[in-house]
C-alpha cells in the first residue's frame, strides 16, 4: 500500500515526546513490511538542511489570509527506506520551536500552521504524482487531513484515499477561537457538518474523529478509558459513536535506537544472558550527577516532560507530593531529567541542594536519557494517563523495573509484582494519590533489599519483553484494509 503519514513530530528531525518516536518507528516498521511509506512534516527551523535534498518545484497553499509559497525538501529515515518530505515556508515553520518557544506558550497562529500543514499533503502528493491509499494524521494538529478528504477533496483524485486518524494523547485537542475558523478553507457548512464546533470554538482532533475512516489510538486499553467520561476529556460520546471503527494498537519501540546491547550513549554494555554491563551504568550515572557512589542503594530514575499528565503534584508537589517523604524515609537515591512546568522545575532543583541522594537535571538530553533508563534500578511513572508511554518500554528492556500507575498503556505492558512467587516484571497502584505512590516505591524497596532473587528474575524477564513493532504494524496492515473498504462504501 501507498500510506502518507502527515505529523508535526518525527524522530530524528523533530521530537517534543513519544508523538516523534512513535510515528517514526511505526513508519519504519510499515515500510519493512514491504509498504511505500512516506511522512510529510515541517521544516522547522532547527532542522539542519545539510542533510536534506531541494525538491523541484513549489508549492502553493491558501490559508484565508494569504497563498503561502512552500519549498520542498527530503531525506531518508535513517535505517528505514520510508521518505521524508519537509515543508519549508519559514512565516509559519521558520522558528526555533515545534509548538511554541516554551511547552507553555504556544505559537498563536498554530491553526493556520498545522491547517497548512494538512493542506500541503494534497498538494504534495499532486506535485509528486503519488497518490497514496492510506493517507494518516497523527493528533490534533494534522486532524484536517480526515476532514478535507471527505470535503474539498472527496470527489478529487483522492477519491479512493482513505483517511486514518491515530490518537496519541486526547488530552491535546487543538481548541481555538471559531474566529480561526475561515483559516482552514472551507465553508461554514462544515463548521457543524464536519464536526468542528466545540462549546461555540473549534476542536481540530474532534473534527479528525468524526470525519476520519478508522480512529486508532495506542493501546487497548487506552482505547477503552477514552470510551469513558473519567478518561474522554468531553469526548467520550463521541468516540462511543465511533467505537466500531476504533481501535487500540500497542505501539512498539524502535529496538535498533532503544538496545542496552547496542547503545552507543551506555558506557557498557549488557544483556538478560550477561546483565554485569549495568552496574558500569549505574555507576556512571551516579559520577555523572554527583550522587553517592555505591552499588547497593536502589536507584530510581525518571525521565519526562513535567506535565500534570505525568504524575508531578503527586511526587513534587509542595506539601502535597510524596517526593520528601521518600527521601526522609526510604534508603534510596533518584535520578531525575525533564522539563516543563516551572514550579515543577524548580521543586525538582529544591531537592537537588537539599538531598544529596537525589539528583534532578532540568532540559531536554537524548543521551542522558539512555543513561538513566540504563543506570536506574527502577523507573517511575505514576502517569494520571497514558495512552502508551514509551518509557515503560525502554525501562523493561533495559533492565529497570517499572513503578507505575495502572493505566492505559502502562496497564498493557508492564505485569505486577508477585511477592510469593515472583512473578511479574514491575510495581503498580490502582488509584493515582500521594500515599499510593509512596507505599508502591516502598513495596518495591522492601522487595530489593528482601526479595533480592525475586528482583533478578524479574529483570531478566523485563528484558527478554517484545516490544518489537512487528505485531503492531501488521494491526496497523488490517486497519488500513478496514479504512480503505469503508472508502469504497462511501
Ligand atoms: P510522552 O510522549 O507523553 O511525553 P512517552 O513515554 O510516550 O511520553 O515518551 C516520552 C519520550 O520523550 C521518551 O522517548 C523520553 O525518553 C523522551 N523524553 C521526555 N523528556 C525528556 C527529556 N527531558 N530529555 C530527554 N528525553 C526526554
Ligand atoms: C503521547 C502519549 C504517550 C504515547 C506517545 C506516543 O505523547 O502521551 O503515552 O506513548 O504519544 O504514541
Amino acid at each position: 500500500m501507498k500510506i502518507l503519514f502527515i505529523s508535526s513530530e518525527l524522530t530524528p528531525f523533530a521530537k517534543s515526546g513519544g508523538l516523534g518516536d512513535a510515528v517514526s518507528s511505526l513508519a519504519a516498521a510499515l515500510s519493512k513490511l514491504g509498504h511505500d511509506v512516506r511522512v510529510l512534516l515541517p521544516r522547522y527551523y532547527f532542522i539542519s538542511k545539510n542533510t536534506l535534498r531541494r525538491i523541484n518545484g513549489l508549492l502553493e497553499i491558501d490559508s484565508a489570509r494569504e497563498r503561502h509559497r512552500a519549498f520542498l525538501y527530503t531525506a531518508n529515515l535513517p535505517n528505514s527506506q520510508a521518505k521524508v518530505y519537509l515543508l519549508e515556508c519559514d512565516s509559519l515553520y521558520g522558528r526555533n520551536g515545534i509548538y511554541g518557544y516554551s511547552s507553555n506558550q504556544e505559537f498563536p497562529d498554530n491553526p493556520e500552521r498545522f491547517s497548512v500543514l494538512s493542506k500541503a499533503a494534497f498538494a504534495l502528493c499532486r506535485n509528486l504524482g503519488w497518490i497514496p491509499d492510506i493517507m494518516q494524521a497523527h493528533d490534533w494538529p494534522t486532524a484536517p487531513v480526515p476532514v478535507y478528504l471527505n470535503t474539498i477533496e472527496k470527489n478529487t483524485e483522492f477519491s479512493g484515499t482513505a483517511g486514518v486518524l491515530t490518537i496519541h494523547n486526547l488530552g491535546y485537542q487543538g481548541i481555538y477561537s471559531r474566529d480561526h475558523f475561515a483559516e482552514l478553507g472551507l465553508g461554514w457548512e462544515y463548521y457543524y457538518g464536519a464536526g468542528f464546533e466545540y462549546y461555540g470554538n473549534i476542536n481540530f482532533l474532534k473534527a479528525g474523529i468524526v470525519s476520519a475512516e478508522c480512529i486508532a489510538t495506542v493501546s487497548p486499553t487506552y482505547a477503552m478509558e477514552i470510551q469513558t467520561p473519567s478518561g474522554g476529556f468531553g469526548l467520550d460520546g463521541l468516540l462511543r459513536q465511533r467505537s466500531r471503527d476504533l481501535v487500540g494498537i500497542l505501539n512498539g519501540i524502535d529496538t535498533e535506537v532503544w538496545n542496552p546491547l547496542t547503545d552507543p550513549f551506555l558506557p557498557a554494555h549488557y544483556s538478560a544472558g550477561d546483565i554485569s554491563g549495568k552496574a558500569i551504568c549505574k555507576e556512571a550515572l551516579q559520577k555523572e550527577l554527583g550522587l553517592p557512589i555505591d552499588p547497593q542503594a536502589p536507584l530510581i530514575g525518571m525521565v519526562t516532560r513535567l506535565v500534570e499528565q505525568k504524575g508531578i503534584s503527586e511526587v513534587f508537589g509542595r506539601t502535597y507530593g510524596c517526593m520528601r517523604k521518600i527521601l526522609e524515609t526510604i534508603h534510596v537515591q533518584v535520578a531525575v531529567l525533564g522539563s516543563g512546568d516551572a514550579w515543577a522545575e524548580e521543586a525538582i532543583m529544591n531537592f537537588s541542594a537539599q538531598y544529596p541522594q537525589f539528583k534532578g537535571v532540568i532540559g531536554y538530553n537524548e543521551r542522558l536519557a539512555h543513561l538513566i533508563e540504563a543506570g536506574s534500578d527502577f523507573f517511575l511513572m505514576p502517569s494520571r494517563y497514558e495512552p502508551c508511554g514509551l518509557n515503560q518500554m525502554y525501562s523493561l528492556v533495559y533492565g529497570t523495573l517499572p513503578i507505575v500507575h495502572r493505566t492505559g498503556g502502562l496497564a498493557d505492558t508492564v505485569v505486577n509484582y508477585n511477592q510469593d512467587l515472583g512473578d511479574g516484571t514491575g510495581f503498580m497502584f490502582d488509584d493515582l494519590t500521594p500515599q499510593a505512590v509512596y507505599d508502591t516505591v516502598g513495596w518495591a524497596m522492601w522487595a530489593w533489599y528482601n526479595r533480592p532473587e525475586h528482583i533478578k528474575t524479574m529483570r531478566e524477564r523485563a528484558m527478554k519483553q517484545d516490544f518489537s513493532w512487528n505485531r503492531s504494524a501488521e494491526e496497523y496492515g488490517r486497519l488500513y484494509q478496514h479504512a480503505l473498504a469503508l472508502r469504497k462504501a462511501k
